[in-house]
This record gives C-alpha cells, sequence and structure tokens, in this order.
C-alpha cells in the first residue's frame, strides 16, 4: 500500500515520514533560531544549553541538523532514552565516545575515565559536547551529576558543554529547587513552538518538492484543514499529510480534497483544535513509542548477547549472525572507532550480516559493503544453517 502511493504520485520516497530525517530538514524562522542558539556554543565555552518543545516539534531533528555541520574540533556523545542513573550515564557518554570501560568500574572511575579523556580532548584544542536527548527522562540526581561534570576545568578553561533537549516537562524540573545551581549555568534556552499556517503551507510543499513530487495537487482548503487539525505542530502535519495521500490514492486521484484530510484525521482519532484535545492522541502515540523504545533500549544494555564462537566451523551446522539497525541512521565506518572514516548510512531496519566482533563494535556486511559499527546498535539474531 504504501509503495504503491510512492508510486501513484511519482515520488521517490515518502514526503512525510516521521522519522528525524535530516534531508528534510525545512528551515522555518522557529528552526533557524534554535540552529542560530545552538550555533553560539561553538564560540563560548560555557555551561549549559536547553531547547524544549512538545512532542512533534522538531527538537530531535534540530540536533540532528546541528550536528551534521558542526566544525571538525568538535567531538559529542550523544544520549537518548535517558531515563539512566549517575551511572549509568557516564557509562553511557563513555560508551558513546568509545572509551574501553573496566569490569566492574565504581562510579568514581567512571567519573575520573571521563575527566580524563575530557583533558585529553582539550589538549588535542576539541570542543566538547554531551547532548541528552528526551531530558525529561533524566532523574533530579543525575542532572545535578551532570552539572558538576561541566563544572570540570583547567586553567579556567571548561571541558565540556552539555545540551538537553526535552519535552515541556523538562524545563518545570530545572525549576525545581534542588536544581538551582543548575539552572544558573544555563547559558541558552529556547522554547520550540509549532509553525504558523503561512509556515506550515511552505513546509507541506517543501517536503512533497524534497520527495520528487510531481502529480500531488493540493487544494487550498487542504490547508485550513490540516492547520485546524495539527495546529501547526510538525509530527501531526506529517501524520495527517500522509495519510490524506494514502486517502487520494485509494480514490486515484491526484489531488488532495479536504475530504482526504477529514478522513485521514478521523482515523488517526484527530479531533479539530477547540482546545488542546487535538494533541492528547499525538502525545499518547509519543509517549508510547517513547516508553517501548526505552525498554527496548535497556533490554539490549543489559542483555548483551552472548559472544558466539566465530571460529566454529562444525561439519554439519554454522552459526550465522544477524543484525537489524535499530536507530534511524547508522554509520558504517572504515575501521572500529569513531573518528573512523564513514563507508556507508544504514537506516533503521537493515539487516546486516555479522563477520566478526571487537570491543563494542562489529565488523558487517549489508550488499556488498564492509565496516564496522557499535553493536549496541543492532539487534542480532543468530541463524543456524546447515553447512556442505
Ligand atoms: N524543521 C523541520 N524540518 C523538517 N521536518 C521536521 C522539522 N521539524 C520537525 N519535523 C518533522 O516532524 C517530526 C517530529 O520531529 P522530531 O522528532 O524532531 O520532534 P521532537 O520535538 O524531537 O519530538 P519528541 O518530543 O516526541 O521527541 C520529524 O520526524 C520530522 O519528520
Ligand atoms: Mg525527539
Amino acid at each position: 500500500m504504501m509503495g504503491s502511493f510512492i508510486e501513484f504520485f511519482a515520488l521517490r520516497e515518502n514526503p512525510f515520514n516521521i522519522t528525524p530525517d535530516v534531508d528534510f530538514f525545512f528551515m522555518s524562522s522557529i528552526h533557524q533560531e534554535a540552529l542560530a542558539s545552538l550555533e553560539y556554543l561553538l564560540e563560548t565555552e560555557e555551561g549549559f544549553a536547553v531547547i524544549v518543545g512538545e512532542p512533534g516539534t522538531g527538537k530531535t531533528i534540530t540536533i540532528k541538523k546541528f550536528l551534521s555541520q558542526i566544525p571538525d574540533n568538535v567531538e559529542y556523545a550523544y544520549i537518548l532514552f535517558p531515563n539512566l542513573s549517575p551511572e549509568e550515564m557516564f557509562r553511557a557518554i563513555l560508551e558513546d565516545f568509545g572509551i574501553k570501560i573496566p569490569e566492574n568500574a565504581s562510579k568514581n572511575r567512571l567519573f575520573s575515565l571521563l575527566r580524563d579523556f575530557l583533558i585529553q580532548k582539550k589538549k588535542e584544542g576539541k570542543k566538547v559536547f554531551v547532548i541528552v536527548d528526551e531530558a525529561q527522562n533524566l532523574p533530579v540526581e543525575t542532572l545535578e551529576e551532570l552539572r558538576l561534570l561541566s563544572n570540570l576545568e583547567t586553567d579556567k578553561e571548561k571541558l565540556l558543554q552539555i545540551i538537553l533537549l526535552g519535552q515541556p516537562e523538562l524545563e518545570r524540573k530545572l525549576n525545581l529547587p534542588q536544581l538551582r545551581q543548575l539552572k544558573q549555568r544555563i547559558t541558552v534556552m529556547y522554547r520550540l513552538e509549532n509553525l504558523s499556517k503561512d509556515e506550515m503551507v511552505d513546509y507541506i510543499n517543501y517536503r512533497l518538492a524534497k520527495a520528487g513530487n510531481s502529480t500531488v495537487r493540493i487544494s487550498p482548503k487542504v490547508y485550513d484543514a490540516v492547520y485546524g487539525y495539527s495546529g501547526g505542530n510538525l509530527r501531526l502535519i506529517n501524520q495527517l499529510m500522509e495519510r490524506s495521500l494514502m486517502s487520494a490514492f485509494v480514490k486515484n486521484k491526484h489531488q488532495i480534497d479536504r475530504q482526504d484530510v477529514e478522513e485521514a484525521a478521523s482515523s488517526l482519532g484527530f479531533e479539530k483544535k477547540g482546545g488542546k484535545r487535538w494533541a492528547v492522541a499525538g502525545i499518547l502515540i509519543g509517549v508510547i513509542i517513547t516508553a517501548a523504545a526505552s525498554g527496548y533500549y535497556f533490554y539490549q544494555s543489559k542483555n548483551p548477547s552472548g559472544e558466539t564462537d566465530l571460529k566454529n566451523d562444525g561439519k554439519y551446522t554454522e552459526s550465522i549472525k544477524y543484525g537489524t539497525v535499530i536507530p534511524d541512521r547508522l554509520n558504517m565506518r572504515k575501521n572500529p572507532e569513531l573518528g573512523s572514516e564513514v563507508l556507508y548510512v544504514l537506516k533503521k531496519g537493515s539487516r546486516v550480516e555479522i563477520l566478526e566482533e571487537k570491543d563494542g563494535w562489529a565488523r558487517v556486511r549489508f550488499k556488498n559493503i564492509t565496516g564496522w559499527v557499535k553493536k549496541e546498535y543492532l539487534e542480532q539474531q543468530d541463524e543456524q544453517r546447515n553447512a556442505g
């Protein structure tokens, strides 16, 4: 069905995919300001930046856009699903920087490993960011530890800057008296808002054009309806537009009419934005997805799959390992280290053959490209196959 609506409209891909794909980034006035405030961090040494916004306002895609264009002297760790204790947070940061963690390392040990790493980077003239997405889930205790981490300095130079992205609940958390000191260190605070109707119209057309549109026609009333149901929330706009395209497609017409949006809205359970009820469905969906995904992440990180013996060349069966890519995009690198050349970017759900594993990295084959990826971003499956 999906494939066919794409063909029907002569599109290259789904224009309203709800994954945060930087290629589809639309520079609205709001997102431009948010990016500018992040760019300010590149010029200062100071503290914390915070970006808050309701679900679906573009926090994740904005940080991805920012990261896609930062200078070479910046290194960063990106932490998602951060319902983490301070210790788990240190671990996640170290792992993202590709630092080997000794077994049974205490919290203090983790902290000092991180400090040493940061001092080393400072010597190399690097700037280091730690980015925490979905930061509304950070326990207060972990936020306080992040503040202590951000206090580290040599010769009055700070070693690290922290960017927190989260839903409005994050801002409420930061106002708690226990976090007073952290709040004082926030130098950038930006609140992402929904799009105005004019910008929504540009956004819709921009995404259609990006996806190679030639045959979609939109009747003017469509915009009123989409705005009425979405309130300019980007994720909701995408959901409505995708369903509307499908609705027109099943009726075999290239024009999207108001009626298609009405059907899309009712199938999504959206209500007209009279009060705030329109957003409830969207928020609930977001919460469910986030909860499911975090559960999944913890399952993965707390049950690292046992190593299978790759040199096992038993006569009758051999175990072939496959993995499925978990994040939206996953860099396949030439060598098992973070700075190494990116050979290919794997998309979410791609299935790769695992050839070798080493220090948290896996050498994988996809089509005929082989390269290294971080193992934790693969969901692994073993398959027995008859040999010979
Ligand atoms: N500036 C933008 N350009 C293009 N697409 C956007 C933009 N902002 C948001 N979107 C679209 O809306 C979707 C939701 O954005 P995103 O995932 O970044 O929201 P979020 O604020 O991180 O939401 P959540 O709080 O649920 O994580 C994105 O996947 C993307 O498809
Ligand atoms: Mg997000």
